[in-house]
Formats: C-alpha cells, structure tokens, sequence
C-alpha cells in the first residue's frame, strides 16, 4: 500500500486534523479561562427572596443560570422553588436586569451559524432530510420503539462525526455514554473499515462510559466538560444511549414524575451547554412506551414528555419501514420542515435504500 492510498490518506487526515485541534487548545491555554471566571462570580443565591433553600431547589431543577431564570415564567418558578408568586416575578425581573443578554449583529450570528458542523448519518436520503446531517451545537433526539436503528445510529454518528468536514465529520473525538449497555466496540469497527478507516484509531478516538444510574448520567456530562478543558480533547459529539432508561427506573413509583423532570431538566440544560460552549453535537435516544396508555396517549410520544421535546433541538421519529428498511421522521424542527425518508442498516452500518 502506498501514500496515495485514498484509505491511508482519509486515516492521515483524521490523525492530522484531531491533532492540529489539540494544538490550538493548547496554545489557547491560560488566557481563556480567566475570562470565563469573572463572568461566573454571580451565584443565584444573590438574587432577592432567594435563601440558601430555594437556590438549591432551583440548582436541583436545573436553573443554574440567570439566562435559564430570565426565561422562565412565575408559575413554574413557583412550582418549583416554592416561592411566593410575587418573589418569582422579582427573581425573573431581576434576573433579566442583571443579564447580558448579548445582543449579536446579524453578521456575528451568520458566522456562527456557518461555524455549525453537521455530522453525516452516512444515508444522503436522512442526511438531506436534516438539512446536511446532526448539527454541532444542538441536541439531536432520536426515538422509537425497540430495533428501531437508534443504537445502530448513535455507533454511525461516533465513526463518521471524525471524519475530516469535507467528508461529513467534525474532525473531533466522541464522548459515548452507554446507558443500557448496548455499545459495541466490534460494530464500530466493522463500520470503520467499510469506510476504509483504521478501526484502531477510530476506536481510541471514542471514549464509552457505563452510566450505572440517573445521578452517575448526570455526573458524567461534568466530567466531559473536564475531558475538554483540563485535558483538551477536542470532542465533537457526545452520544447518550440512552438518555431516559435510567431515569425511568430511578424514579418510577406514583408522585416521582415531578421529580423526574427536575432531575431530567437539568440534565438536558448540562447537555444544551456542553453543545453550545463547545460547540458539539449531542445525539440522545429516546424510546418510545410500549404501552402508550400508560404516558400520554399518542403511541408516537418519546418517554420524557415536554421538557424534552423543549430542550431538543432537533426530535426525530424512527420506526420500522417496509422490507427491513427504517424511516425518519422529523417532528417540530425550528427549520426543518415536517418530512420522512427511508434508510436502511446494512453490514457497513447506516446507508441508503437503493
Ligand atoms: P432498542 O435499544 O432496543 O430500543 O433498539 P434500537 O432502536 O437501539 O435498535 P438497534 O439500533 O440496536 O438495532 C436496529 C437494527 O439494526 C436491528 O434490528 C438490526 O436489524 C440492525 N443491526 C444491529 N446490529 C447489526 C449488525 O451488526 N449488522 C447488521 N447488518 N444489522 C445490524
Ligand atoms: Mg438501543
């Protein structure tokens, strides 16, 4: 085999990309933390009417910042905290006062938009369903019911979101959270090599993590955050596999469900964050109850109910096609219109139906 191997050459490019990344985080090192610190020295317990009590409840629901509080209504608040209806609106005002809401120019938010990188799915059909594919930046849900191809997706996502750009990927390194204990090392690697990559180096670039419970889920998002800024790994997507089934079992008794939401909420605020601060892809999965009487009616809503289809950006359906095939659904996309199309998973992983 010789340099001028397309194969050699893609592998090449990954290596060399992923370490250019490095490089740059390291260079940046010690000047850009400092900034962020000064802005983080407000803490909510400062706002009016919030004791050490009520900043901990809004803590535990997910309110951790005064972006989250300023957008908050005072009926929610009250639920949540506890507080009077007329300490919530004060929180809400003075949280909008105090903010920077940070007003961006036209022009700024264009280049941060084209700054967005969108991971092929490794079908053109699903991939032109999503606009280009799972869009840095945001949280891609996927649900459906079982053998519905959101495991299968998730290994795709890890394999091609290390792609160079110019072949569908974010030139980066994935962070797998394994809920069920259904990733698959030796699929990734098949994967790998149908895409004529070294599965070697594929593999060392996927960090998988067992979650054992909701709280060590909800753990493992800080310690990404670590992963990025103490030891500079430039991760790119972040796969949650899946994002509910703990959380289902941890608080699944009558009257959990109240509680099951705040713990959830500020799972998906960690998640929203690690997204935009660093801008990755977060790929979560969902499934759907195989009893739908039990939830909420429609047989095509995800477990999780309204926080998570208000903090996803991008909720996508998944069930089984005709033939073995699989079709995608986009549903309530800020701008993606609601359409389908067909896939299929083949040998080589995620591809189109001919
Ligand atoms: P649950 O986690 O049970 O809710 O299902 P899921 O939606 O995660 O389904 P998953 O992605 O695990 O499987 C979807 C389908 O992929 C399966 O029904 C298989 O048909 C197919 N599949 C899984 N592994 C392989 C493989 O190694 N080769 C091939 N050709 N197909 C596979
Ligand atoms: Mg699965």
């Amino acid at each position: 085999m010789s340099e001028n191997n397309p194969e050699i050459q893609i592998n090449n490019q990954i290596s060399e990309s992923i370490e250019k990344e490095l490089e740059a985080k390291e260079t940046k090192r010690g000047r850009k933390p400092k900034e962020k610190e000064e802005k983080k020295a407000f803490t909510i317990s400062e706002l009016p009417g919030v004791g050490p009590a009520t900043a901990e409840k809004l803590e535990e629901a997910g309110y951790t910042t005064l972006m989250s509080l300023a957008v908050t209504s005072p009926a929610e608040l009250v639920e949540i905290a506890g507080v009077t209806e007329a300490t919530a609106r004060k929180i809400i005002n003075v949280s909008r006062n105090k903010l920077d809401i940070g007003f961006m120019s036209g022009d700024e938010l264009l280049k941060k938009r084209e700054n967005i990188v969108r991971i092929t799915t490794g079908s053109n059909a699903f991939d032109t369903l999503l606009q280009g594919g799972v869009e840095t930046n945001a949280i891609t849900e996927v649900y459906g019911e079982f053998g519905s191809s959101k495991t299968q997706l998730g290994h795709q996502l890890a394999v091609n979101a290390q792609l160079p750009k110019e072949k569908g990927g974010a030139e980066g390194m994935v962070c797998y959270i394994d809920s069920e204990g259904t990733a698959r090392p030796e699929r990734i690697k098949q994967m790998a090599e149908a895409l004529g990559l070294d599965p070697i180096k594929i593999l060392k670039n996927i960090k998988f993590i067992r979650a054992f419970n909701s709280d060590h889920q909800m753990l493992i998002v800080d310690k990404i955050e670590d992963l990025i800024k103490k030891d500079n790994l430039p991760i790119k997507l972040v796969v949650v596999d899946s994002l509910m089934s703990h959380f289902r079992a941890d608080f699944s008794g009558r009257g959990q469900l109240a509680d099951r939401q705040q713990k959830l909420n500020k799972h998906l605020h960690s998640l929203m964050r690690l997204a935009e601060t660093h801008d990755l892809a977060v790929y979560v999965t969902n499934q759907v109850m195989a009893n739908p009487a039990v939830f909420f009616g429609d047989p095509t809503t995800a477990v999780g109910g309204h926080i998570l289809a208000h903090a996803s950006s991008v909720r996508i359906y998944v069930r089984k096609g005709k033939k073995g095939t699989r079709v995608a659904r986009v549903i309530d996309a800020p701008s993606i219109p609601d359409s389908e199309c067909a896939f299929k998973v083949t040998q080589d992983g995620i591809r189109d139906v001919e």
